[in-house]
C-alpha cells in the first residue's frame, strides 16, 4: 500500500511549475538546488538558438586550434573563428569519423594540454586500436548538467532513488549517469551490471523509483523479479530510463507493461560525452537532442549531403561544449531522421525519431558496441580454425545470446582438444568483446554461403 503511494506522489507532479527562469546560460545550472529545467534554453526560440550555436562553434574552434588533428584541416579550409557566420558554415568542416580516432589513438585528436584532461573513456577491443574519449573537468560538468537536465526532462526530482545497471569503468552509462544523478540531488544506488538477484534486493530494499537499464536488460531483470515471486510492477519503480540500444515502440509498451513504468528512450555515445545527448520528454514522441551543446546534421551516408527534411539519414553531430576533444561533424553512423512538427511540451531543440539501424556493421548486443572484425582477428589468431564463420544473435527467453560458428581446419574426433579449443577461443573472444558468446566448432563447409559470399551476422532479434 505505501510503496503504491510513493509511486503514484512521484509520477503526479506538474514539472512547468519548477520553472526557474534566472539562470545563466554560461553555465547553466550553478546554484539551482536539483532544479535541472533551464527554460531559457530548453525553450529558446530557433534563431536565438542558432545564434548560441553559432556563438559556441566559434568557441569551439578556437579550442580547437590547438588539436594536432584539427589545426593542418582548419588552415587549408580556411576555417577560423571569425570566418563562421551563420550555423550553415558548419558545411565548411571537415567530417570526422570512427577511423580517424582510431588512427591518432591515444590522444592525437586533443585539444587541450593533458594537464587539463581529468578522465578518459575507451571503447572495447585490443585487437585494433581503441576509441579513446578525453574530458577535461569542465567536459565532465557540462556532461553531468546535460544528464541532469534529462533526467529532470522525465520527470525526476531529488526525491528520486535512481538505481545504475549500467557497467561503470569505460562504459559511459556507468559513471555518466551516476554523477548526474548525483547532481540532480537524487539518492543514487551506483550498482552496475549484473548481478541480478542484488538489484531485485536492492530495488526493494531501498525502494529504488528509476532505473538506468538497456531495454533487454528492462525485460531480463523483470524475469529476476518474477523469479523471487514479486511483481515487478509491485514495486516503488515509476520511471525507466532506457538506451544505448535500438528498440522498438512495442518493446517499449512491453517494458512499461512489466514493470507499470513510464520508460524513457535516452540517447548517447561516448565520442559526445556519454548519455545526456537527447531523451524523449514526458510526450514520449521523438528525443529532443540538446542544440546548446550539439549541431546537429541529418546526411545521406553515401553522399553526405543533406536528406530532405523529415527523411531518414545518418546523424552527425558536431559538439559545441566540450574542450579536451571537441568533434567536428562526426560520423555517428546511427541512421534516424528529425520529427516535424513542434513539441507540445515547449521545448524547442529538435526530436529525433527512434534510430532505425546503422550505416555500419556495428552491433550492440547486452549495451556492448561490436563489430564482426573484432571477432574475426580473435578467430584468425587459432590456426587450428578455418576462414569462414557465423555469428548469430537471437534472444532466448529473456536474454540476447551471441553464438559464433566457426569452421575447423581440419576435421577431428580428439574431444579433449576441441573442448580446450572452445574455452580458449570463448576466453579470447570475452577479452576482446567483453561479453561471453557461445563459441561452436563446426566442420568445414556446415555455415552456409549465400551468392558464393559468406554471410558473416544473423541477427534474430526482434529489432533487427
Ligand atoms: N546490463 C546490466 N546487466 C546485464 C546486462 C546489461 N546490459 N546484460 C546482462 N546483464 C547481467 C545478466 O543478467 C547476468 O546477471 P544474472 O545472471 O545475475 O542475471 C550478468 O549480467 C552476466 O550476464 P551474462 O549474459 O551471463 O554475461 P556476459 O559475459 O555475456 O556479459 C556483461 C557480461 C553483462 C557484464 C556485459 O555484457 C556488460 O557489461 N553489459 C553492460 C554494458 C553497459 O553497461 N552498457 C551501457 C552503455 S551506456
Ligand atoms: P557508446 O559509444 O558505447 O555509448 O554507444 C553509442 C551507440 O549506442 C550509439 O551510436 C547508438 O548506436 C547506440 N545507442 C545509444 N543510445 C541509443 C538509443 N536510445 N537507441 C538506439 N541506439 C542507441
Ligand atoms: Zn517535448
Amino acid at each position: 500500500m505505501l510503496l503504491l503511494k510513493v509511486k503514484k506522489l512521484n509520477n503526479s507532479f506538474e514539472f512547468y511549475k519548477f520553472a526557474n527562469q534566472t539562470n545563466e546560460l554560461t553555465h547553466n545550472y550553478t546554484n539551482m538546488n536539483g532544479k535541472y529545467w533551464n527554460e531559457e534554453i530548453e525553450t529558446m526560440p530557433r534563431k536565438q538558438l542558432e545564434k548560441l550555436q553559432v556563438e559556441r562553434l566559434k568557441k569551439t574552434v578556437e579550442i580547437a586550434m590547438g588539436s594536432e588533428f584539427y589545426a593542418p584541416k582548419f588552415k587549408e579550409l580556411g576555417i577560423t573563428p571569425e570566418s563562421i557566420k551563420s550555423v550553415e558554415d558548419i558545411k565548411r568542416f571537415p567530417f570526422t569519423t570512427k577511423n580517424d580516432l582510431r588512427a591518432t589513438y591515444p590522444f592525437g585528436i586533443k585539444s587541450v594540454p593533458l594537464e587539463k584532461v581529468v578522465r578518459l573513456h575507451s571503447s572495447s577491443g585490443t585487437t585494433g586500436n581503441p576509441t579513446v574519449i578525453l574530458h577535461s573537468q569542465k567536459d565532465l560538468d557540462e556532461w553531468a548538467d546535460a544528464m541532469a537536465r534529462s533526467m529532470y526532462c522525465i520527470g525526476l526530482r531529488n526525491t528520486d532513488i535512481i538505481q545504475n545497471t549500467s557497467g561503470y569503468g569505460m562504459f559511459t552509462g556507468g559513471l555518466g549517469i551516476q554523477y548526474a544523478a548525483e547532481r540532480l540531488g537524487a539518492l543514487t544506488v551506483p550498482a552496475g551490471a549484473g548481478n541480478s538477484k542484488r538489484h531485485v534486493k536492492f530495488i526493494t530494499d531501498f525502494g529504488t523509483t528509476a532505473l538506468h537499464c538497456i531495454p533487454s536488460y528492462a525485460t531480463r531483470l523483470a524475469a529476476a523479479f518474477q523469479e523471487e515471486g514479486i511483481d515487478p510492477r509491485n514495486t516503488t519503480v515509476h520511471t525507466l530510463i532506457i538506451g544505448a540500444e535500438p528498440h522498438s515502440e512495442a518493446q517499449r509498451k512491453r517494458i512499461e507493461e512489466i514493470w507499470g513504468a513510464k520508460a524513457y528512450n535516452n540517447f548517447g555515445m561516448s565520442e559526445m560525452c556519454g548519455p545526456g545527448v537527447a531523451i524523449e520528454c514526458q510526450e514520449q514522441n521523438g528525443m529532443h537532442i540538446w542544440e546548446d551543446n550539439y549541431i546537429v546534421e541529418i546526411l545521406d551516408p553515401e553522399t553526405l549531403e543533406p536528406v530532405p527534411e523529415g527523411e531518414l539519414g545518418e546523424l552527425v553531430l558536431t559538439t559545441l561544449n566540450r574542450e579536451a576533444m571537441p568533434l567536428f561533424r562526426y560520423r555517428t553512423r546511427d541512421l534516424t531522421r528529425i520529427l516535424p512538427g513542434d513539441c507540445p511540451c515547449g521545448r524547442t531543440h529538435v526530436r529525433l525519431a527512434r534510430f532505425q539501424g546503422r550505416s555500419d556493421d556495428m552491433m550492440i548486443v547486452k549495451g556492448v558496441n561490436i563489430y564482426p572484425i573484432q571477432i574475426e582477428k580473435i578467430l584468425m589468431q587459432f590456426p587450428e580454425l578455418a576462414s569462414d564463420y557465423l555469428i548469430t544473435i537471437e534472444t532466448v527467453g529473456d536474454n540476447d545470446e551471441m553464438t559464433i560458428e566457426a569452421e575447423l581446419a581440419q576435421a577431428t574426433d580428439d574431444f579433449g582438444m576441441l573442448q580446450n579449443l572452445t574455452k580458449e577461443i570463448t576466453r579470447r573472444l570475452k577479452d576482446e568483446i567483453l561479453l561471453t558468446p557461445r563459441v561452436k566448432l563446426v566442420g568445414k563447409g556446415v555455415i552456409p554461403q549465400s551468392d558464393g559470399k559468406a554471410k558473416r551476422v544473423n541477427d534474430l532479434r526482434h529489432n533487427h
